[in-house]
């Protein structure tokens, strides 16, 4: 026997014992760190509380993953006083980039004109008060899903459309995104893919209107365009209005008139998992999604913009956002008064 048969089997001898070691570990496992118990049973009763189940136990384990390190993200961001807090809500078990990929949709294509039934901006002189909450009006439908969509635009538009059509006619009609979805699909809007809010007012000016959520319902994806349903109309607009860019103070003069439109920047972690409060960032000015303002007011001071999104009752304040308004950015917190319009009903 020479040394180096002698060291390998030596060696053999370790890998046999690491094995059954191994064997043993597997057999019985350790008891997980008093931390992962905490942690699994917080992330069991969050899979509960929002219906969760998954394909496979990779694919918990994966979730689980995330789930612990948007917990931590969250713990960091709410000890820092902010005036608003996140939560676990049920976007918790998202990386933030599949979060973006799955419920983003405003997309404008390169330069855009709006077309020639645009109204131009005239707020003319009336007094603008300093708080209104168009929901306590009645011209606020509730809070609508968009799902795995990316129709965000058809519900801002359809959320402007339902406001003025209550304010001129005394009715809450709530309106169908399937019918943008399915019908205003083309060169500028893409259905579940994206699209802007504009542009889906001309296609409600040019078909004469729009149907009721009611004839034509929410799918959540792409469908053949019904254009026997698509006749029942339910609300018509004759035009436009373009809002001022970098001017919350017109957009304030709008809001007091009516509910509009506004695309903003919603990718950023504290976006996806917001709770409550008033909303000062972070967020980049990437305009990436349509939402409705309802109102705006002042909490402590601080300016806000209330925020009626497409995303479920379970995501921010049931369904809204008090979003930061008065930054010293004209831009806006997340985009905000770059790009607002709305609608008019001349009749
Ligand atoms: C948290 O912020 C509020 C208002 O911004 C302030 O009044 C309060 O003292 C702060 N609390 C802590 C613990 O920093
Ligand atoms: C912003 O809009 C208001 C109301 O329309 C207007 O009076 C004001 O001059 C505008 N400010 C700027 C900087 O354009």
């Amino acid at each position: 026997m020479n040394i180096t048969s002698s060291v390998t089997r030596n060696n053999m001898l370790a890998i046999v014992l690491v094995c059954v070691l191994c064997v043993c570990t597997d057999a019985r496992p350790e008891k997980p760190t008093g931390e992962v118990t905490v942690m699994e049973k917080r992330y069991k009763t969050w899979l509960k509380q929002h219906g969760k189940t998954y394909n496979s136990k990779d694919e918990w384990n994966m979730r689980f993953g995330i789930y612990q390190s948007n917990l931590k993200f969250i713990e960091f961001v709410n000890a820092q006083n902010l005036s608003y807090k996140l939560t676990d809500n049920e976007f918790a078990d998202m990386t933030n980039f599949e979060f973006q990929t799955t419920y983003l949709g405003y997309k404008r294509k390169g330069h855009w004109l709006p077309q020639n039934q645009q109204h131009s901006y005239n707020v003319g002189n009336y007094a603008i008060p300093s708080s209104i909450d168009w929901r306590k009006k009645g011209a606020v439908t509730r809070i609508k899903n968009q799902d795995s969509c990316g129709s965000c635009w058809a519900f801002s538009a359809l959320g402007a459309v339902e406001a003025i059509n209550q304010i001129k006619t005394g009715n809450l009609v709530s309106l169908s995104p399937q019918e943008l979805v399915d019908c205003n699909f083309g060169l500028d809007n893409h259905g579940c893919s994206g699209g802007i809010m504009e542009k889906a007012y001309e296609f409600m000016m040019l078909n004469g209107g729009i149907s009721s959520d009611e004839d034509y319902p929410y799918k959540g994806r792409q469908g053949l365009c019904n254009p026997i349903i698509a006749r029942k109309i339910a609300a018509s607009i004759t035009g436009y209005v373009r809002i001022p860019e970098r001017n919350e103070t017109a957009m304030q003069a709008a809001v007091a008139r009516q509910p509009i439109s506004v695309a903003i920047d919603a990718s950023a972690s504290e976006f996806q998992l917001y709770a409550d409060g008033v909303f000062t960032g972070s967020c980049g000015k990437k305009l990436n999604h349509g939402v409705l303002v309802v109102g705006y007011g002042k909490d402590k001071g601080v300016g806000y913009w209330i925020v009626k999104n497409s995303w479920g009752t379970g995501w921010g304040n049931k369904g809204y956002m008090k979003l930061h308004r008065g930054s010293s950015d004209k831009r806006g917190v997340c985009g905000v008064a770059m790009e607002s319009s709305y609608p008019v009903k001349d009749f």
